[in-house]
C-alpha cells in the first residue's frame, strides 16, 4: 500500500505588494531585491486578516478537486510555524472551519521545509495502513513576524497556504521515496524565538525586534544548496532512478539562485524546475503546496511523471519526495 496525492489547492491573501510598495517603507530597491532573489511581488496579510481562512480556501480547493468531502478525511495535518495560538494547534483549527470532528489533526514544525515533512508523515502512516484519506496542508505568514525595520528579511517573505488530500493506494503511483534531514546545531542560521503577536507591513503594532525572525542569510545561502542538491540526488537515487527520468523539480521557492545553484550543482537545465517565486516570495511551508498545484495547472506534469519535491528551511530542515503521479 502507498499513498497518493489525488486534489491540491492554494489560496494567499487578497493583495500583493510589489517591490516598488516595499521602496516607500524601507530603504530597499526594485533592483536590489529582483537581482538578489528573484522576487518582484508577494502577498502578504494585512491587519484583520486571517491565515485560518486562507488555509481553509486552499483545503477546500483541494477537496474539491480530488472529489472527497472533509467528513470523509481520516487526519490533518498542518506544516506550518504560523499558527496564532500554540495550542490548539494549526490543523485543529482549520478541522474546525471545515467542520470536521473527531478524527486526528495536529501540525508539524519544520520551517520551509514543513510540507515535505508533513506528507512524509502521512505517506508513512498511510503505508502502514492507519489512514486511508489524509489532507495535508502548508501554510505560513512569516511576513507577519519579520522585523520591518530589517531589509535583510523583510522583502524575502510572502504568505500563503497550499493543500494536498492524499488516498492511500496499492499501484505503482503516488509517493515512491522520501528522505528528510535536521541539523539542529545550525539552528541559529534560521530562527524565530516566539510567535504571538502579529505585524502586518501595515500593521501600527511591531514585534520586540528579539522576538523577529533572524536569518544569516550568506551562510545559510551555501548550506541550504548543498542540502536541497545533496537530498535531491539521494531521494532519487534510492527509487531507482536518474535525475533525467524526473519531468519537474517543485523545490521549496526561497530565491532564484538558490534555485539555480542547486541545479547547476544537479547539472538540471533550468527548465525543468518549476519557479513562481518572482510573484509570491518565500512563503515558507506554503511554498512547495503552492508552486505544486500552479505547475500542475499550468501542465508542467501529468499522470505517471516523476515529480520531485523538495526544501530547506529554519531547523536546519531539510527533505525531498519522489512521487510518481
Ligand atoms: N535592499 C537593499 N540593500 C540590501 C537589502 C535590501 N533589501 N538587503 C541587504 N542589503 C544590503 C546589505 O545591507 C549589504 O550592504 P552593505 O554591504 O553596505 O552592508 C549588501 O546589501 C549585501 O548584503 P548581504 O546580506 O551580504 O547580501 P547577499 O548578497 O548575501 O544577499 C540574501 C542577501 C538575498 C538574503 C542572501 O544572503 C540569500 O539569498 N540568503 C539565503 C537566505 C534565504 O533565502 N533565506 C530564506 C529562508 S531560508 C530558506 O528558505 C531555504
Amino acid at each position: 500500500m502507498g499513498s497518493r496525492i489525488i486534489g491540491t489547492g492554494r489560496a494567499v491573501p487578497p493583495v500583493s505588494f510589489s517591490n516598488q510598495d516595499l521602496e516607500r517603507q524601507l530603504d530597499t530597491s526594485d533592483e536590489w531585491i529582483r537581482s538578489r532573489t528573484g522576487i518582484s511581488s508577494r502577498y502578504l496579510m494585512r491587519t484583520g486578516e486571517s491565515l485560518l481562512d486562507i488555509a481553509t480556501e486552499a483545503s477546500r480547493h483541494a477537496l474539491d478537486k480530488a472529489g472527497i468531502k472533509a467528513g470523509e478525511l481520516d487526519a490533518i495535518i498542518a506544516g506550518t510555524v504560523s499558527s496564532e495560538y500554540a495550542f490548539p494547534s494549526f490543523a485543529c483549527q482549520v478541522q474546525r472551519t471545515l467542520g470536521v470532528t473527531s478524527i486526528p489533526a495536529f501540525d508539524v514544525a519544520a520551517a520551509c521545509s514543513g510540507f515535505v515533512f508533513a506528507l512524509s508523515v502521512a505517506d508513512n502512516s498511510m503505508r502502514a495502513g492507519v489512514w486511508k484519506k489524509v489532507l495535508v496542508i502548508g501554510a505560513d505568514a512569516l511576513s507577519t513576524m519579520v522585523d520591518w525595520g530589517d531589509r535583510r528579511t523583510a522583502v524575502l517573505f510572502g504568505d500563503g497556504a497550499g493543500a494536498a488530500v492524499m488516498v492511500s493506494e496499492p499501484g505503482p503511483r503516488g509517493v515512491l521515496e522520501t528522505l528528510l534531514r535536521s541539523a539542529g546545531e545550525a539552528w541559529d542560521l534560521l530562527s524565530l524565538r516566539a510567535t504571538g503577536v502579529r505585524a502586518s507591513a501595515d500593521s501600527e503594532w511591531r514585534r520586540d525586534v528579539a522576538d523577529t525572525l533572524k536569518m544569516r542569510g550568506p551562510e545559510l545561502f551555501k548550506i541550504a544548496v548543498k542540502s536541497m542538491a545533496d537530498i535531491t540526488r539521494q531521494v532519487v537515487e534510492r527509487a531507482g532512478f536518474t535525475l533525467a527520468d524526473v519531468r519537474v523539480v517543485i523545490p521549496h521557492q526561497a530565491n532564484i539562485r538558490i534555485l539555480n545553484a542547486v541545479a547547476d550543482r544537479l547539472g538540471l537545465p533550468y527548465d525543468k524546475v518549476f519557479v513562481n517565486l518572482e510573484r509570491y516570495g518565500n512563503t515558507s511551508a506554503a511554498s512547495v503546496p503552492i508552486a505544486l498545484d500552479e505547475a500542475l495547472e499550468a501542465g508542467r506534469f501529468g499522470d505517471n511523471d516523476l515529480v520531485l519535491l523538495n526544501a530547506c528551511g529554519g531547523g536546519l530542515t531539510w527533505g525531498a519526495s519522489l512521487l510518481r503521479w
